[in-house]
Parts: structure tokens; sequence; C-alpha cells
């Protein structure tokens, strides 16, 4: 029998009961089976992309009955910089939790949607299509959320190779923030000093 990616990377005992997970692109490609691993693991998974037929499809995966991952489909297109808010406000929604200390957080977030559109075509907003959706919109997106991640035990990865390459594994330890996270931190701060 074919080994879960999971169990690949040796997280496969893991559990993620009670986590909240949001994965970008997760309506096909990588980014469905990473959404699959976490729901096996037992993570409410946020499964987003624009195909609304695809991410049904990924939605019943999850939650096949098999484990008890549970998953919802959030659309939002990556060159709308509107949808890429309301998917925060969507994630937002998803997490809160009136009980918890903290109201409720996201405890992942896997940056992934994207691709190489070769049309070169431009956004509404005069930016070039493949630069806007990977990498201006998940650090909207990053930024957006960066008050709902779970303070001190959240994981973010991210599509970048660089990224990918200096975790080594998708066991990035807690402590290790992406370049993202940093960035939008530095800018947060240079923004309020
Ligand atoms: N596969 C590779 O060898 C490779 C190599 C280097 C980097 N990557 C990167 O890894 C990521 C996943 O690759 P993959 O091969 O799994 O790609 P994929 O199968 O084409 O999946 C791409 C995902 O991104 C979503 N997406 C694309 N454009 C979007 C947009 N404008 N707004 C919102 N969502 C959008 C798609 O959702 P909808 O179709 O539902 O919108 C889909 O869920 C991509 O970011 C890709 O650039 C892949």
């Amino acid at each position: 029998m074919r080994e879960h990616p999971e169990d690949v990377a040796g997280v496969g005992d893991e559990r993620l009961v009670g986590r909240t997970a949001l994965v970008t692109g997760s309506t096909s490609g990588i980014g469905r089976e990473v959404a699959l691993s976490l729901g096996r693991l037992g993570a409410h998974v946020i499964v987003h992309g624009r195909d609304a037929e695809a991410g049904a499809e990924v939605v019943d995966a999850v939650e096949d009955g098999v484990n008890e991952g549970t998953a919802e489909f959030v659309a939002a297109d990556f060159a709308d910089p509107e949808a890429v808010a309301a998917l925060a406000d969507a994630t937002r929604d998803a997490v809160r939790d009136d009980d918890a200390d903290d109201g409720g957080s996201l405890d992942i977030l896997v940056n992934n949607a994207g691709g190489y559109f070769r049309e070169g075509r431009l956004t509404d907003l005069g930016v070039e299509y493949t630069f806007h959706v990977n990498h201006l919109s998940p650090y909207q997106l990053t930024v957006d959320l960066l008050d709902d991640l779970a303070a001190d035990d959240f994981h973010v990865l991210a599509r970048d190779r660089e990224f990918e390459r200096r975790s080594r594994s998708v066991r990035a330890p807690c402590s290790r923030r992406n370049s993202s996270i940093r960035s939008a931190r530095e800018s947060a701060s240079s923004r309020s000093t």
C-alpha cells in the first residue's frame, strides 16, 4: 500500500484534532495532498482555490468518515486583493472560539496557491499576474492573518523554494518563521515607528 506523505515525513503519529489549517491552492496538486494529509491527522482544513466543484471534492475527501478531519471550502481569486481580504475574514470566522483565551486562532497556514502563468497579462492592479498571485497575495494574506495565528505554536509553510530548502522538511519547528512572516513583522514594526 502507498505510504501517505505524512508517514514519509515522519509525522504520521501527530494528532491535529482541534487545530485549524488554511491551505491555499488546495483544490488540486500539492495543496490538495497537503489538505488530505492534515485531514488524516485530524485537523479542520480550510480548503482554498477558485474552483468550487474541485473544492467540494477535496472537502468530501477530507471528510471521508475514516479519519477525524473536517473541512470547508472558501473561494478566493489571488489576483484580487478584495477576495484575499475576504479569505482572511472567512478564516477568522472559521477559527473564532469565544471560549478560548485568545478568541480562537489559526494553527497552520500553508501558502501554496499559485502557478506559472505565461500569458504576460496584468491583474486589475496593473501588476504582472504571476508575481501578484504567487507573491503579493500570499504576503497580503499572511499580514492580514498575523494577529490570528496561534501565538506560540504555529507553522507557516510557503511555496517559496528557498524557504523549503532552509526548512529542509515539512516539520518546520514552530519557532521557525518563514520570510513572509519575518518581513511582514518588519514592515509592521517600521509602519508603527
Ligand atoms: N509542481 C511543481 O513542480 C512546482 C514547482 C515549483 C513550484 N510549484 C508551486 O507549488 C504550488 C502548487 O503547485 P501544483 O503543481 O500543485 O499546482 P496546481 O496543481 O496547478 O495547483 C495550483 C493551486 O493554486 C490555485 N490557484 C492558482 N491560481 C490561483 C488564483 N489566481 N487564485 C487562487 N488560487 C489559485 C489552484 O486553485 P484553482 O484552480 O481552484 O483556482 C490550485 O489549487 C504552486 O504555487 C506552484 O507554483 C510547483
